[in-house]
């Protein structure tokens, strides 16, 4: 049994977790992540299926070093040689935080000095090519513990492989989905995204309505690893494919400004093979008339840091209270990163969570 963890961004570690448990895998949720013992089908798994994790990378080695000759003994003792194959490329990363060893570069250099070291004792040989296929190796420093991990996602996560051009702001798909999912909104009920952009929020919505998994179309790292069944990975691909169903999805619909942000979202639509399932038109907010009846409206606005000027945007959100007036929203959801957005909505939230958009802090209001 190997063990994997699967990373998420702060605040979504318990979605993960859920998800986890859902593809009936025991979770351990740790700090960073989600930790989970399975074996490589498990992890083709979590990589093709769960849609708020960042990675999913395979635990070979973990264990205190306060002296970079600690960190050298520690990497070498791990039988790299079960993994990696004489000719494959194996990059390191590093990363330290509140440990005796601080320096990025040197944690760098001197692990994978003893991988090189280990490897060319072992394959005899005085020369590693590192032309093949990549284990992307990454040595995490913690209070002077350590955790070796070599990615078997290879992109993160959040790309999908619809997108071919990201849009001005663009909302991370995994973020998109943790929106989603920490709505009131459930399938079948009517979904408006009245500042939807290039879609992302929507697209969540529909994988998750038609039952299509995030990582259908796009390759991981993990299916060019040598102790990786790939048969049985493709055999798991192709269950997903049976499974998704673009009949299923209903009631989204889409709304922005900006018709050239629409223009990709319905060429990334059709890309994530759900062409023409989703309501997409042009109108501005604060001419939006009334949605259907019941419907939810998950939204992120312009934040007036990125896009427009902040007076502009202050007043958009002012205007947006009319979503639950003109335009009969029964449910409101809005991630901003403006501390003062309940006060120019003129309301406060019912609930209330803090996420980051990349690095930008914000919180997700519900009303
Ligand atoms: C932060 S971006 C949203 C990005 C989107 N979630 C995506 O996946 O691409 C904000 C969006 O609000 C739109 N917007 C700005 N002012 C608007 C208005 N008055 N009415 C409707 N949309 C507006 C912008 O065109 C932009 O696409």
């Amino acid at each position: 049994m190997m063990e994997w963890i699967a990373s998420a961004a702060f605040g979504l570690e318990g979605l993960v977790k859920r998800e986890i448990q859902s593809l009936g895998i025991e979770p351990v949720m740790v700090q960073g992540g989600v930790r989970f013992a399975g074996d490589t089908l498990t992890a083709f798994k979590a990589n093709l299926e769960l849609r708020t994790a960042d990675r999913v990378q395979l635990i070979v080695g973990e264990g205190e070093a306060h002296s970079f000759e600690e960190l050298f003994q520690l990497i070498g003792s791990i039988p790299w040689e079960d993994y990696i194959t004489k000719s494959a490329q194996f990059p390191v990363t590093g990363q330290c935080a509140r440990s005796q060893l601080m320096s990025v570069r040197d944690v760098q250099s001197i692990s994978k000095k003893a991988i090189v070291e280990r490897l060319k004792k072992r394959y005899k040989s005085e020369w590693l090519e590192e032309t093949g296929e990549t284990y992307a190796i990454h040595v995490a420093i913690h209070q002077d513990l350590v955790r070796i991990t070599i990615d078997s996602s290879g992109d993160a996560l959040n790309r999908r492989g619809y997108r071919t051009w990201v849009g001005e702001a663009p909302l991370r798909e995994t973020l998109a989905a943790a929106l989603v999912d920490l709505s009131p909104w459930y399938s079948g009920q009517p979904l408006h995204d009245p500042c939807c952009g290039t879609g992302t929020i929507l697209i969540e919505a529909a994988f998750k309505m038609s039952r299509r998994a995030p990582g259908l179309i796009r390759p991981f790292a993990m299916e060019q690893w040598r102790f990786v069944d790939k048969k049985l990975c493709d055999n798991l691909r192709r269950e997903a494919k049976f499974r998704f169903n673009p009949d299923l999805v209903e009631g989204l619909s889409g709304s922005d400004v900006d018709p050239e942000a629409l223009l990709l979202f319905k060429k990334h639509l059709a890309q994530a093979g759900l062409a023409g399932r989703i309501e997409i038109f042009e109108k501005d907010l604060r001419d939006l008339g009334p949605l259907k009846e019941n419907t939810c409206v998950i939204t992120n606005p312009p934040y007036g840091e990125r896009i427009g000027s902040k007076k502009d945007t202050e007043s958009l959100y002012r205007q947006m209270r009319k979503l639950e007036t003109k335009a009969h929203a029964k449910r409101v959801c809005v991630l901003t990163a403006n501390p003062a957005f309940e006060k120019l909505y003129g309301k406060r939230a019912t609930r209330k969570r803090r996420l980051y958009n990349g690095r930008l802090e914000c919180e997700y209001l519900i009303f």
